[in-house]
């Protein structure tokens, strides 16, 4: 069995994460029981919430422990197999974690699924085609709920779930507008992802400027929104809403090394009689199937060219998830392994 290389959590972060926190170690993989596969990864996802696993304390699931491998989500092949529906070579996705392989229990549930990469490349599985797609897709059809030509808006729009947020709120018919950071990253949603505009926030000291930004933006008002950023950008959305606007709260990643991020005008909610609702994907695996299958197919027809950026190497992992967490990142953040 091979020796495999894995990144753990050493300690826990004190404000910002940095890459003391983590630790690379090399191990010998346990021989194959019955019933578990044996899997390379290819690439590793680096997503967010990652980084609220890191601390201790309340949230809406465990800690990560320390001294384990730190969780996350991979694609690869099977290179040894003691299950008699996979074989070697299939392509799977599942949750491997920040190391070169893992040994999987292939009947745990959500543990391994077998892809198909005849049409969407591998890499997409952790992406548009993955759990980033789905969860743009539970947010907007499921909270937002648009109708033809009403305008929704996005935070984070180039990024992985930003980016498909987009797709499938263009094909309801929307009016689609983005908000993101820096010029490169806004000329990408416009010109390559199809939104109708998209808003540079780090031109605006204030909530009051992004906002006027907006109104030019979105001449009707905003309907729906997706919040993936909190703090500023979302006081300036409120700004804008119109009455019966829906906000799916997906992310809040302004705040995730500890800042408070206060609501400015929450009176708005009340005013406007906004729905405001948070949610977790991952507790709604009932939709999984049909935002998959709708994003499959935005994907492998072309509709939709998702953009990623790659890390070479699990030991450069840290570097690239700190990088994640300050925007360096543009469309959905891999490490190749
Ligand atoms: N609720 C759920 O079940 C669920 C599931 C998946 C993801 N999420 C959330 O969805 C959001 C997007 O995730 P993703 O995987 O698609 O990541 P991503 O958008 O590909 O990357 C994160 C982006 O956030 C922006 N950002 C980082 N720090 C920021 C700050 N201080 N202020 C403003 N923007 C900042 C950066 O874009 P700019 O350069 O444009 O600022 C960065 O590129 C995250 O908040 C994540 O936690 C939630």
């Amino acid at each position: 069995m091979p020796m495999n290389r894995q990144i753990l959590l050493d300690n826990r972060p004190v404000a910002e994460a940095t890459e003391s926190n983590f630790r690379l170690v090399t191990t010998p993989t346990p021989d194959l029981q019955e019933g578990e596969v044996l899997v390379r990864h290819h690439y590793l996802s680096l997503d967010p919430y990652m980084r609220g696993r890191m601390n201790e304390g309340k949230s809406y699931a465990q800690p990560q422990p320390l001294g384990q491998v730190m969780i996350g989500g991979t694609v690869g092949e099977v290179v040894e197999s003691r299950h008699p529906r996979y074989q070697s070579g299939d392509r799977v996705v599942g949750m491997g974690g920040w190391q070169e392989f893992s040994v999987v229990k292939a009947d745990a549930l959500g543990a391994i699924r077998k892809v198909d990469t005849t049409h969407v490349p591998l890499s997409h599985y952790l992406g548009a085609v993955g759990m980033p797609g789905v969860t743009a897709w539970y947010g907007l059809v499921k909270i937002i709920e648009p109708k033809a030509g009403e305008t929704v808006t996005v935070s984070a729009a180039s990024g992985a779930v930003g980016s498909a947020y987009g797709a499938l709120a263009k094909a309801r018919g929307c009016r689609v507008v983005g908000i993101a950071g820096g010029q490169d990253k806004c000329d990408y949603v416009v010109k390559a992802l199809g939104f109708d505009a998209c808003i540079d926030y780090k031109q605006h000291a204030d909530a009051a400027s992004l906002s006027k930004a907006l109104k030019q933006a979105c001449p009707n008002g905003i309907d729906g929104h997706f919040e993936n950023v909190g703090g500023m950008v979302l006081d300036a959305v409120m700004l804008r809403t119109n009455a019966f606007a829906r906000i799916a709260v997906c992310g809040m990643i302004a705040g995730y090394d500890g800042k408070p991020l206060p609501m400015t005008a929450p009176a708005l909610i009340l005013v406007n009689r906004i729905k405001v609702q948070g949610f977790i994907v991952s507790e709604h695996m009932e939709v999984w199937p049909e935002a998959l299958q709708e994003l499959g197919q935005l994907v492998g027809s072309g509709r939709f060219r998702p953009r990623e950026t790659i890390e070479q190497g699990l030991e450069n992992a840290p570097k690239a998830f700190l990088g994640l967490l300050k925007g360096k990142n543009f469309g959905k953040q891999l490490v190749k392994i």
